[in-house]
C-alpha cells in the first residue's frame, strides 16, 4: 500500500529537496531508477505483546487514510500533467519575451499574469485537495508557493528575473517529466533485444538556443553518447544564422546547459567551421562536417584537431529542412555512423560505421531512402531511422535499416513537432532520448522501443 502511495508522489517527490522531508527517523531518497524510497529507522526495543491489538487498529485505521489520500493523489496526477503543460507554456513564453522586442513585452507579461492568476489558484486547489499535515505536504506546498512569489516578482520586470525564472522553470520542468518518463517508458538502457522502436514521447521544449536568438534556426544539440567517467552527462550546442556554424559550447551538465554557462568553447579556427549542424558528440569528442565532404572530429580532451575526406560523399544531396548537410553523424548503443548520399546511389543515404580509433569507416550499408525527401535520420541499436514529413506539425519515422541483419521496414511511427523545421534530429543511448534542434528551440523526446 505505502509503495503505491510512492510511486503516486514520485513526480512531485523530485522536485522537493531530500532535506526537506527527512526528519530524522524517516528519510527518503531516489533510488537507482528514479523512484522513491522510503527509510524507516525503528527503536531496537522489543514489542510490547499486549499493545498488539491496539497496533491492528491503528494500521487498519491508517489503511483507510491512506486509501482516501491515495484517491485524493490520484485527481492530484492529473492535475499535475495540467500544470506541467502550464509550466512548459511558460517556459515558451518567458524565452519568446526574451528574444521578442521591447514594445511586445508589455502585452505578453500581461497574458502571462493572467495565466499565472490561474495557476495560482491551481495551487490553492492542491492545497485543499491534500488537506493532511505532513512535513511532506507542506514542503511540497511551500515550494510551489514559491515558485509563485518568484513568478509574481515578474510584475517587477527585470531581465534578471526573467533569468532566473526561465531557468527555475526548465529546471523544474525537466525533473517532473523525467518522473512522468520513467512511469510511463521504462527506459532500459544499453538493451538491444527488442524489436526497434515502437513510438515516440510528445515533444519536450526545453528551451530557446544559447543565444537566445530565434534567428539561429540552423544549429544542434546533444548529449555524448558515449562518455568517459567523470564527464558523464556532456552537453555540446552549435548555431547560427545559416547552416555555418563557428562556434562550440560545451556544458559539464543539464544545469549548466539551461543556465548558458559554458565550460569551454571552442572558437573554430579559419577554415576549420562546422557546416550543415549534423554533428555528435562521443566519446569526449566533437564530430563535425566541414566544407562538403570532410569530416572533422575534435578530441575535447588535448583540443587537437583532425579530419578525413569522404570522397564519395555527394554535396548534391541535403536533407529537406536545410540546405549543406552532407556528413549527418550519430552515435548509438553500437558505435558511432555516418550517414550521406552519393552519386553512384543516386541521392540515396549510405550509412557508414566509423572506426573511432583510425578514424575512418570501417563498414557501409545502403539504404533505399532518398536522402532529399528525408527530413533527417539517426541510428539506434544499430538501426538506421528516417524521418519526414507528414504536415507542419507532424513528422514521422517512416524507414529503417538493421544493419545488424540488413532487414529494411517501411514504417509509420508518427510524431509531434513543436514547429515545422527542424536542422538537427540524433539518438541518444545514454537516456534513450532524440535530441532535436527545432527552428532555434532546444527539443527533446523519449523513445519506446518494442520489447
Ligand atoms: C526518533 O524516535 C525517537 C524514539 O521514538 C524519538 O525519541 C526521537 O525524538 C525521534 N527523532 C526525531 C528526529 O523525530
Ligand atoms: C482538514 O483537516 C482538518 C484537521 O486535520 C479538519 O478539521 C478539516 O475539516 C479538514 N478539511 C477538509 C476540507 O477536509
Ligand atoms: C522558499 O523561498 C525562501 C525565500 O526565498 C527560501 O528561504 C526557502 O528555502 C524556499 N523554500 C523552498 C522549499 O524552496
Ligand atoms: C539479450 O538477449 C540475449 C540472448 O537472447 C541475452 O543473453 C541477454 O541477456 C539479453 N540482454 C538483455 C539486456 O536483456
Ligand atoms: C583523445 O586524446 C586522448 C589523449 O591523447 C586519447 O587517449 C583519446 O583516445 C582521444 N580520443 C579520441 C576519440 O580520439
Amino acid at each position: 500500500m505505502f509503495s503505491v502511495l510512492l510511486f503516486l508522489l514520485s513526480p512531485a517527490l523530485a522536485w522537493i529537496p531530500t532535506e526537506d522531508w527527512g526528519s530524522g527517523n524517516v528519510t527518503a531518497s531516489k533510488g537507482d531508477s528514479g523512484q522513491c524510497v522510503c527509510h524507516v529507522f525503528l527503536p531496537d526495543t522489543t514489542f510490547p505483546a499486549d499493545r498488539v491489538e491496539h497496533m491492528q487498529q491503528i494500521s487498519k485505521d491508517m489503511i483507510i487514510e491512506v486509501e482516501i489520500q491515495i484517491n485524493k493523489l490520484v485527481s492530484y496526477e492529473a492535475k499535475l500533467e495540467v500544470y506541467l503543460k502550464d509550466l512548459s507554456q511558460l517556459t515558451l513564453r518567458v524565452g519568446m519575451m526574451e528574444s521578442s522586442s521591447d514594445k511586445y513585452i508589455k502585452l505578453d507579461f500581461e497574458l502571462l499574469r493572467i495565466e499565472l492568476g490561474e495557476f495560482d489558484a491551481l495551487v490553492s486547489q492542491l492545497k485543499e485537495s491534500l488537506n493532511v499535515s505532513s512535513p511532506l505536504f507542506d514542503s511540497l506546498y511551500t515550494e510551489i508557493q514559491n515558485m509563485t512569489m518568484i513568478v509574481n516578482q515578474l510584475e517587477t520586470y527585470d531581465k534578471s528575473n526573467l533569468e532566473l525564472i526561465r531557468i527555475e522553470f526548465a529546471k523544474l520542468q525537466k525533473k517532473l517529466e523525467d518522473c512522468q518518463q520513467d512511469q510511463n517508458f521504462e527506459p532500459d538502457f544499453g538493451n538491444c533485444n527488442g524489436t526497434g522502436i515502437l513510438s515516440l514521447s510528445k515533444p519536450s521544449v526545453i528551451q530557446l538556443n544559447y543565444h537566445l536568438s530565434s534567428s539561429y534556426v540552423y544549429g544542434g544539440w546533444a548529449k555524448d553518447s558515449k562518455p568517459l567517467r567523470g564527464s558523464e552527462s556532456m552537453y555540446v550546442y552549435g548555431g547560427y544564422t545559416s547552416p555555418q556554424v563557428h562556434y562550440f559550447y560545451l556544458y559539464p551538465n543539464y544545469d549548466r546547459l539551461i543556465l548558458r554557462s559554458a565550460f569551454k568553447t571552442y572558437t573554430l579556427p579559419s577554415g576549420w567551421s562546422a557546416t550543415g549542424n549534423n554533428f555528435a558528440v562521443r566519446g569526449h569528442s566533437i564530430y563535425y562536417q566541414r566544407n562538403s565532404n570532410e569530416m572533422c572530429k575534435i578530441n575535447v580532451t588535448t583540443d587537437k584537431y583532425d579530419y578525413r575526406v569522404v570522397s564519395e560523399a555527394s554535396s548534391s544531396f541535403s536533407y529537406t529542412y536545410s540546405s549543406s548537410q552532407i556528413l549527418d553523424f550519430a552515435g548509438d548503443e553500437n558505435g558511432l555512423w555516418v550517414m550521406y548520399a552519393t552519386g553512384a546511389s543516386k541521392g540515396k543515404i549510405v550509412v557508414a560505421k566509423l572506426d573511432e580509433k583510425a578514424f575512418g569507416i570501417e563498414k557501409k550499408w545502403s539504404t533505399e531512402v532518398y536522402k532529399q525527401l528525408a527530413g533527417n535520420a539517426f541510428m539506434a541499436c544499430g538501426v538506421m531511422y528516417a524521418t519526414r514529413s507528414v504536415d507542419l506539425t507532424t513528422e514521422e519515422i517512416f524507414y529503417s535499416l538493421d544493419t545488424r541483419t540488413g532487414e529494411e521496414r517501411h514504417l509509420s511511427i508518427p510524431f509531434q513537432k513543436f514547429q515545422e523545421k527542424y536542422s538537427y534530429l540524433d539518438y541518444n543511448p545514454t537516456d534513450q532520448k532524440l535530441y532535436m534542434y527545432n527552428n532555434g528551440y532546444y527539443v527533446s523526446y523519449s523513445v519506446k522501443f518494442n520489447k
